[in-house]
Formats: C-alpha cells, sequence, structure tokens
C-alpha cells in the first residue's frame, strides 16, 4: 500500500483531488463512503469543488447500525443524507445505505451485495479505521473475505462510538450490517484516512504488521491500489516513516497509488 502524510487539510485535499480526478477521467461512476468523522473534511472539499459531474455518482456506504430506525439522526442513513447526499448534490435515489431496519437482516445483506454487483461494482471507497483496526464495521477477527454482513460490534466500538451517543453507551446499537473486507477488497481502489493519535497503533498494525485478521485494516495489504493517508499524530508508530512521501508535495493530479 503507498503511504502518504500531511496535515489533516492536505490529506482531504488529496483525496478529494484523486475523486475530481477520476471523475473528470470518466474512471469513477460508483464511489464508496465512509461515515466517521475522518472523511468528513473530504465530502466538504468535493461539495466546494462545486463539479457538476458530482451528480452522476452512485454512492453506496460501507454500514449502518441494526435497529436504528432510517430518521435517527445517528444511523447512517441519515449521516450519509447530511454529510454527502445533501452538500453534493446528489439524487438520494442514487445514494444507498444496508438497511439496517430490515426485518431480514441476512436478505438485506445479500440484497446489498447485489446492487453494488449490478452497479458495476465500487470504482472508489473511502474509508476510516477504527482504533481497533476495524474498517466499515469489520471488527477483529472478521474473515478477510468476509461480504456483507449481520456483525456485532465489540466493546471498544461501542465505547469509541457512545460520543455520538450523547455519550450514553446504552443507546448505542450492539450490532451492524457492513460490507465485508472482501466487499472492500473487490472496489477498483481504495483510499483510507486516519487522523490524530488514538489511530496510531492500528495504523501501524495496519501498514506494518503481519497480515490477520485481529488488524482487519491489514487486508489492505492485499489490494493493489490502496492508499493511507496519515497525519503525524495517526503516522507516529510505524517504524520507517522516512520511506513515506508528503501528500501536499505533488503537484498536479494526483498518480494512481
Ligand atoms: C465507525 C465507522 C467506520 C469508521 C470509524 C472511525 O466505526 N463504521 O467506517 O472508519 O467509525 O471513525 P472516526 O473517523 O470518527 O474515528
Amino acid at each position: 500500500m503507498k503511504v502518504l502524510t500531511g496535515t489533516p487539510p492536505q490529506l482531504a485535499r488529496w483525496a478529494a483531488d484523486r475523486v475530481l480526478h477520476r471523475l473528470r477521467t470518466r474512471s469513477l461512476s460508483v464511489l464508496g463512503v465512509a461515515t466517521g468523522s475522518s472523511p468528513l473534511p473530504v465530502y466538504r472539499a468535493l461539495a466546494a469543488s462545486g463539479e457538476p459531474a458530482l451528480a452522476s455518482l452512485r454512492v453506496f456506504a460501507l454500514d449502518e447500525y441494526v435497529g436504528l430506525p432510517h430518521h435517527h439522526p445517528q444511523s447512517y442513513h441519515c449521516v450519509v443524507d447530511r454529510e454527502v447526499t445533501r452538500p453534493l448534490g446528489l439524487d438520494p435515489a442514487r445514494v444507498h445505505v444496508p438497511d439496517g431496519a430490515a426485518d431480514d437482516l441476512d436478505a438485506a445483506a445479500a440484497e446489498y451485495e447485489h446492487l453494488i454487483a449490478a452497479s458495476g461494482g465500487i470504482d472508489l471507497q473511502v474509508l476510516g479505521i477504527g482504533a481497533n483496526g476495524h474498517v466499515g464495521f469489520n471488527e477483529p477477527f472478521s474473515s478477510l473475505r468476509s461480504r456483507t454482513r449481520v456483525e456485532t460490534l465489540t466493546a471498544r466500538t461501542r465505547r469509541d462510538n457512545a460520543r455520538f451517543f450523547g455519550g450514553d453507551l446504552q443507546q448505542v446499537p450492539t450490532s451492524c450490517l457492513t460490507q465485508g473486507l472482501g466487499t472492500i477488497l473487490d472496489a477498483d481502489e481504495v483510499v483510507l484516512i486516519a487522523t490524530g493519535a488514538a489511530k496510531a497503533h492500528a495504523v501501524a498494525q495496519m501498514v506494518e504488521g503481519p497480515l490477520s485478521s485481529a488488524c482487519p485494516a491489514s487486508v489492505l495489504q492485499l489490494h493493489p491500489r490502496a492508499t493511507v493517508l496519515l497525519d503525524d499524530r495517526a503516522a507516529a508508530q510505524l517504524t520507517r516513516r522516512d520511506d513515506h512521501e508528503q501528500a501536499g508535495a505533488a503537484t498536479g493530479p494526483p498518480r494512481n497509488p
């Protein structure tokens, strides 16, 4: 995987430029989006670009809590609508989020996989990383070939995400629907953003650790076009920091990783 370091605004700029470059060269029609705070500046940079071709995108979210109604402000249906669909001026009919409120969750998971495949697959997947190394909601010891499915959230993830529920752990759902690691690996390109000291350990395991389901994000070592964008604090535990380029150093459109 390619690792680039920079300030959070530089990382967001790089990721947004990558999306816009692929959009303008017609190699991006299906965008995968992550929730969480890390990618928000990317969506804001995309919205600020005013690029009209954004409206042609089809979008797939990575995951959704089980048991929250779609209109719950912390459901990823609402979060994606608030942070992506509206700011980018997308047609809501072209934006997909797994249905964590479905009666038959297994059927909803299978349907989501079907919808991704029917759209031609995800061209570029934006990712964050959990402090325990999860991507999407693929918690440690997820199968490296997993597909969209119901997953139980770990105590760590529920504690980390309690901040979105007024700090009340009881309000945080205990399970989710998430694209699998195999689903994520199928994307043509992935761009993962990690900022802040809380991610430093997971980042070191993902980049330098062995490929292991103990750190689900390490599966990205298998992806031929994965770029990891890190600020200094998230990169702090990498032992080979000198080997990595600066995200802000490149001029012109970003190269393929
Ligand atoms: C949630 C999401 C992940 C995201 C993670 C990190 O658990 N399901 O997709 O990567 O949060 O969030 P943050 O970027 O806010 O640290």
